[in-house]
């Protein structure tokens, strides 16, 4: 089974802050940081340090190289990204003293994708291999839609959450992976156990991955469902951290490990994650996620 990430590029600057802004209010940061980022980018990277094989898919501009480089350093294969003049996407991350950070979003390249892009990037794939998108990046629609038909497993991070997700064809979703705020806007339901049965009975046959942060994880495929606490640590910079779980808990659940296993494997994924500050760069390799388990047994 080969694995795909299609999604999105960003080039990340990263300041510190004593609190994230009140509207009106001017603040000096405590620190500058430019990071590799983008959904996208680090959802593939973490499937490439989690299982050893990832191809991404996505655009970049011309400022966007140094994004390829830690792909290609890490082993992703980057040979479908397409370069396109004009700016990579970027995004703007404030990062509170307790790790929290709230972000704006400027898709640049991200928005540049094309449905004759989708389909040559889909020629080099077929059914059974696996596809995962985010909502970054333009033609999210057509590609979940055509990816279904040729019989790909197709998984959906809805994020970031805009009433744009309803629009897009979620019935040919396999595995949503999702934090609890967007599960509750799909859903319509609160607590995390309600969540994913409104899921599954929404889009019969899915199978959902809910992330609650502090409160930790829970797997839902409509037969089995399974709680994971997360491990307590203190937090610097929470960006990525859901993509660094996603790409742990996918390389289990597509290799068979069993669903609590998968959710616990990830959330130590993400727990070393959380403690660096950067998104991609924080994404910790395997090696260290097995130790840091052995370590908190
Ligand atoms: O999920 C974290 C990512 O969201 C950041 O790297 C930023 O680029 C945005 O895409």
């Amino acid at each position: 089974m080969k694995k795909l990430v299609f999604g999105s590029f960003n080039i990340d600057h990263v300041y510190t802050l004593p609190h994230l802004p009140e509207k009106g209010e001017t603040l000096y940061t405590e620190s500058y940081e430019l990071h590799e980022g983008g959904k996208g980018l680090n959802q593939a990277l973490s499937l490439t340090k989690a299982s050893g094989q990832c191809c991404m898919a996505g655009c970049v501009g011309s400022d966007g190289d140094f994004l390829l480089d830690i792909l290609d350093r890490h082993g992703t294969d980057t040979s479908l990204v397409m370069r396109v003049p004009g700016f990579t996407g970027h995004a703007v991350i404030e990062v509170d003293p307790d790790g929290q950070n709230q972000m704006i979003l400027f898709p640049g390249a991200n928005s540049e994708i094309t449905e004759a892009y989708c389909d040559r990037v889909l020629s080099c794939f077929s059914a059974g291999d696996f596809l995962l998108m985010q909502c970054e990046t333009s033609c999210t629609a057509y590609m979940l839609e055509k990816a279904k038909k040729e019989g790909l497993i197709t998984a959906i991070n809805p994020s970031p959450f805009t009433d744009k997700i309803f629009d897009l064809p979620l019935g040919c979703v396999d595995y949503f992976i999702l934090n609890e705020f967007e599960g509750q806007s799909l859903s319509g339901a609160e607590a995390p156990r309600e969540i994913c049965e409104a899921l599954v009975e929404k889009y019969p046959g899915c199978r959902v991955i809910l992330t609650l942060g502090g409160k930790g994880s829970v797997y839902y495929d409509g037969n089995v469902y399974t709680e994971c606490p997360a491990f307590k640590v203190k937090a610097v910079d929470t960006t990525g951290a859901g993509d660094t779980f996603t790409g742990y808990v996918f390389t289990e659940l597509l290799s068979g490990t069993e669903p609590f296993a998968a959710l616990r494997l990830a959330s130590a994924a993400s727990a070393l994650a959380v403690q660096r500050q950067g998104a991609a760069v924080a994404i910790p390799d395997r090696e260290s996620v097995l130790s840091f388990l052995d370590e908190n047994v």
